[in-house]
């Protein structure tokens, strides 16, 4: 079922019919499928990260799927929305954070893939870049998370993942690793669990930007039919529980929104925090946030943020590595 429905959603020729896909913006998709509107407690919260006052989220529960996920509603401003664009395109894409066009040498050691993006127009080049590993780096063959393989997890990501977690109820979460994929109009994602973490309970923030994606949400089988879903730009997902062995993918990414990410709000500006001036300046200056931008208009960003270790564990065991298949 769950191949069928990729497929059918994938397809150029014809192209999928869109009307059975779940829409988080339209009213009648709230009452028709399975979701439940989630409260959070948070009026004494500041507005911060980029994002809009958490009593403005509005938070939904998918209660088709095992386990629990939860979907949050564009929560960013348009400078959030910004800001971790920014961050993603020229801050985590460099070394020593790990891509999948190390193998090829394009980027030469003393040279950054964005600047050399900009400098020629290298739109090829720009459309080279699919994943980013951060923290613990993800191995893309065995699954296997490594005590040799780690890097620095950003302070930024770091901040705002604990907040969105204490907002959520998820008080012992702790971000230890990230995998960011960049879409193009014709990427996708084959679906998959995500099982490499040892802690299931602990929650996976998902945080999406730029063009809208199909997601399919399936069950613990191939063989379990799907719920496809739209996701926008600023749209959060957080999965705990078995919903983390549900299978999942992206067959099709569209062009069919506007752009979330403008315009800017200058109230919006100061609750980023100090210490991310510089990044802010490129966000709110439009001519220094053009070519980030245009990267939007045919792209998507995806940022997923992970725990590794089990709750009290300071560092993975080699024992760690014969647990996880
Ligand atoms: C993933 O499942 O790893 C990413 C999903 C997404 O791009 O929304």
């Amino acid at each position: 079922m769950f191949k069928q429905s990729f497929k059918y959603y994938k397809s150029k020729n014809p192209p999928p019919n869109l009307d059975n896909v779940l829409d988080l913006n339209k009213s009648n998709d709230l009452t028709e499928f399975q979701i439940k509107k989630v409260s959070i407690k948070c009026e004494e919260r500041k507005k911060m990260f980029g994002f809009k006052h958490p009593k403005t989220w509005e938070v939904y529960e998918i209660v088709d799927t095992p386990g629990s996920l939860l979907f949050i509603r564009n929560p960013f401003t348009s400078i959030g929305q910004r800001y971790w664009t920014v961050k993603c395109l020229q801050d985590y894409s460099k070394k020593p954070n790990k891509t999948n066009i190390d193998a090829f040498n394009l980027v030469p050691e003393n040279k950054e893939w964005w600047e050399m993006c900009q400098n020629n127009n290298n739109v090829l080049l720009m459309n080279k870049l699919r994943w980013v590993t951060l923290g613990y780096h993800h191995n893309w063959d065995t699954k296997v998370y490594s005590e040799e393989d780690k890097g620095k997890f950003p302070k930024d990501l770091s901040d705002m993942t604990l907040y969105v977690a204490s907002i959520l109820g998820y008080t012992n979460f702790s971000p230890e690793a990230a995998i960011v994929n960049y879409y193009h109009m014709d990427s996708t994602l084959s679906g998959h669990t995500d099982h490499s973490e040892k802690d299931l309970e602990a929650p996976l923030f998902s945080f999406s930007f730029g063009q809208t994606a199909i997601f399919l949400l399936g069950g613990n089988t191939k063989d379990d039919k799907p719920t496809p879903i739209f996701i926008r730009s600023g749209d959060m997902v957080v999965m705990s529980k078995e919903s983390r062995l549900a299978y999942h993918g992206v067959p099709k990414i569209l062009q069919i929104d506007s752009r979330y990410w403008d315009p800017i709000d200058e109230n919006d500006l100061c609750y980023i925090g100090k210490d991310y001036r510089e990044v802010v300046n490129i966000c709110k200056d439009d001519a220094l946030w053009k070519p980030f931008g245009d990267y939007l208009t045919y792209s998507r960003i995806n940022i997923n943020v992970r725990q590794v270790l089990s709750r009290g564990q300071k560092r993975l065991n080699s024992e760690d590595a014969e647990d996880v298949t």
